[in-house]
């Protein structure tokens, strides 16, 4: 695979012996201990797991935002964990989608231009028409030139996932997509979510603290200090 080519075949994302901790004053914590985990194309995971157990710290592992310690992550045949920063953004930009629990809309630039905005970071311009189809489909249309401080916490969110999946990304990751929104729009931004990932054919990881959202994953899996819990499937093989 060419990591400067934009590249939307399925790419299964593996993650072998990986582990991560941070300097605290003079010692190091342990983060993350020795993760081996498989996602195949096309799947819906749910990570879940107590605050501080290191799941955000595993979503940006496997998303080129951060680097492991030791051990590797590929997505495809591309070797996350080694890749220089330089590549590691290239790969951010054409093949992974992120949305966070702070929507991370740019204040400055309208409904349509934060979606449009990947596409012209990473030189696909010429894919423009792309925001149109993306606003309807995150039902947005009437929102299309307001700007972020005039929307509700569900638009905004509408507005990123629609951001995230304008490159057609291979991966989808969401740091608690809902953890900044009401009942209601929680479940609107988790239905989108699923069947934006459907007719994107994304494979979709999800932090989560809701069980609801856990229920509705093909996995689920557990951190328990930064190690994979027991009961946790490894691997789609036996994901039921
Ligand atoms: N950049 C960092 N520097 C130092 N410690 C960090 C950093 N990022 C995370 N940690 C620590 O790693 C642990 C796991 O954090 P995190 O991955 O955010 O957990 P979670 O998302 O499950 O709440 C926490 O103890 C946190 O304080
Ligand atoms: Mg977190």
């Amino acid at each position: 695979m060419d990591p400067n080519a934009t590249d939307q075949t399925p790419a299964t994302l593996r993650l072998a012996n990986m582990s991560k901790s941070f300097p605290l004053g003079d010692r190091t914590i342990s983060v993350l201990d020795d993760i081996s985990l498989t996602i195949d194309s096309g799947e819906f995971v749910a990570i879940m797991g107590r605050s501080g157990s290191g799941k955000s710290t595993l979503l940006s592992i496997m998303a080129g935002l951060d680097t492991p310690d030791s051990g590797t992550v590929h997505l495809g045949d591309l070797s996350i964990s080694t890749m220089s920063e330089d590549e590691l953004a290239l790969i951010r930009q054409t093949r992974i989608g992120f949305i966070f629990q702070s929507f991370h809309l740019i204040p400055t630039l309208s409904v349509a231009e934060n979606i449009g905005f990947p596409l012209q970071i990473s030189g696909q311009a010429d894919q423009i028409e792309r925001v149109d189809t993306l606003i309807d489909q995150v039902e947005l249309g009437h929102r299309r030139d307001s700007m972020p401080h005039q929307l509700s916490g569900g638009e905004k969110q509408r507005t990123a996932i629609a951001r995230a999946l304008v490159t057609r990304p291979q991966v989808l990751f969401a740091d608690e997509p809902t953890g900044n929104l009401d009942v209601g729009n929680a479940d609107q931004i988790l239905t989108t979510l699923i069947e934006l990932q459907q007719a994107y054919q994304t494979t979709l990881i999800v932090v989560t603290h809701d069980p609801a959202v856990a229920d509705l994953a093909s996995r689920t899996i557990t951190l328990v200090d930064g190690r994979l819990d027991s009961e946790s499937d490894k691997s789609s093989a036996t994901a039921g």
